[in-house]
């Protein structure tokens, strides 16, 4: 078996989530402090009694922060590298909703720096070009615009320096090297831009929580490192699984292999094609043989998307495993129910993203938080 990789830039194997909170050294979200967070939201969440958002760090410590009245802030991010995908979207509805039920800033960075050095073939303008669709999506879900700063590193980066000075001053080649993996042949951008994303937890001297999958983690062990030292709380995080590529291959979903992913993008007749013909099933070769055995839900794809994200009802839910499991539900149903699932929620998104052009811009430079937020940072 392939070795497992778990990086900002690399997810490959398959990808063992008991070992990778170890490895990472954090902490499995149990069932008190799943509970806790429910009832301070007053509401319980999917993607948290689902078990995707499944280790965190410090949550107990922001749960403290926000019944004591201090406060606490989001932070989370994009890379422009392409158009998104479903899976990348998952972070940003899980920060809307704790930014719906919390009340708090939300600082949303878009790496367009980092794409760029990461790709020798793009110009900053192609970067840009996919950063303000990017942004659009994003925008689609809603934030707060009175609470929410979404920004790109190229604008921003002469507000940011200061901090970013600051954070990379007490960084070395050597962490970096063993945090990141980074080579001789990695060029010098990439060894400074561990201090470019650690900056927005800098953003308010409140504590910061940051909900992304499992794959940004090494950014935050660097910046728990040297937080304190500059003042600053050490950032709290809340962390999510993957959506398993379509196509039940190891890693992520990627860019490279579209069919393992459905991108925000592809239109009703697309996501039919991919999910029918690529999803991976856990069906029998036969339908005899199907409605004798049954399928297996446990490494059925479509199954997984309706588990993880698409299929809210508790009760549907339980109903399709059990009919799948016993063979009465065939794999073309069961995809088709995901299908129409994945189809609706994207026609919704369309919806919405059209409308955010009109007010995408609240959310950026001129946005209300965007002002507030600096006089917080340098009194
Ligand atoms: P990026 O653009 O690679 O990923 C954006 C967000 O999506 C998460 N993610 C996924 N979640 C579920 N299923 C998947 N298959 C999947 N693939 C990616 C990522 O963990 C991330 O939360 N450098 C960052 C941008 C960034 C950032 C941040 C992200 C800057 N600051 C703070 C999170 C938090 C990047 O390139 O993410």
């Amino acid at each position: 078996m392939a070795e497992t990789k778990v990086t900002p830039w690399e997810v490959s194997g398959k990808v063992d989530y008991d070992k990778l909170t170890k490895q990472f050294g954090t902490k499995i979200i149990n069932d008190d402090l799943r509970r806790r967070l429910a009832r301070l939201a007053s509401e319980q969440n999917i993607l948290l009694e689902r078990g995707v958002y499944f280790s965190h760090r410090d949550l107990d410590l922001i749960l403290a922060d926000h019944e004591s009245k201090k406060g606490f802030f989001l932070y989370t991010g994009r890379g422009p590298s392409g158009p998104m995908h479903i899976g990348h979207l998952l972070p940003m509805v899980f920060t809307k909703w704790l930014q719906d039920r919390f009340g708090v800033n939300l600082y949303v960075q878009i790496t367009d720096d980092e794409k760029f050095l990461l790709n020798r073939e793009r110009e900053l303008a192609d970067v840009d070009k996919i950063a303000n669709d990017n942004i659009l999506d994003i925008a689609a879900l809603g934030f707060d615009p009175n609470k929410t700063f979404i920004f790109k590193d190229t604008q921003y980066m002469r507000n940011m320096y200061p901090i970013a000075l600051r954070v990379a001053r007490q960084i070395n080649l050597s962490q970096v090297r063993a945090t990141f993996g980074f080579e001789s042949s990695t060029n010098v951008g990439m060894a400074f831009f561990p201090a470019i994303e650690i900056i927005p937890t800098m953003f308010e001297k409140k504590r910061c929580l940051i909900p992304a999958a499992i794959d940004q983690d090494p950014f935050w062990r660097l910046q728990r490192d040297i937080a304190e030292g500059l003042g600053f709380h050490k950032a709290a995080q809340i962390h999510g699984k993957f959506l398993p590529p379509l196509t039940g291959a190891e890693g992520k979903m990627s860019a490279s292999q579209p069919e393992t992913a459905i991108y925000l993008s592809d239109d009703p007749k697309t996501v039919r094609n991919k999910i029918m013909k690529y999803a991976f099933s856990g069906g029998q070769e036969s339908i005899e043989l199907h409605r004798k055995l049954g399928g297996n839900i446990n490494v059925d794809v479509s199954y997984a998307w309706l588990r993880d994200f698409f299929e809210q009802d508790p009760k549907k839910l339980k109903k399709i495993g059990q009919d799948y499991t016993s063979g009465k539900m065939l794999t073309g149903e069961l995809k088709g129910i995901l299908v129409d699932k994945v189809n609706s929620f994207l026609e919704q998104h369309r919806a919405n993203r059209e409308k955010a052009k009109e007010h995408v811009d609240s959310f950026m430079h001129g946005g209300a938080l965007a002002q507030r937020m600096w006089k917080t940072v340098h009194n």
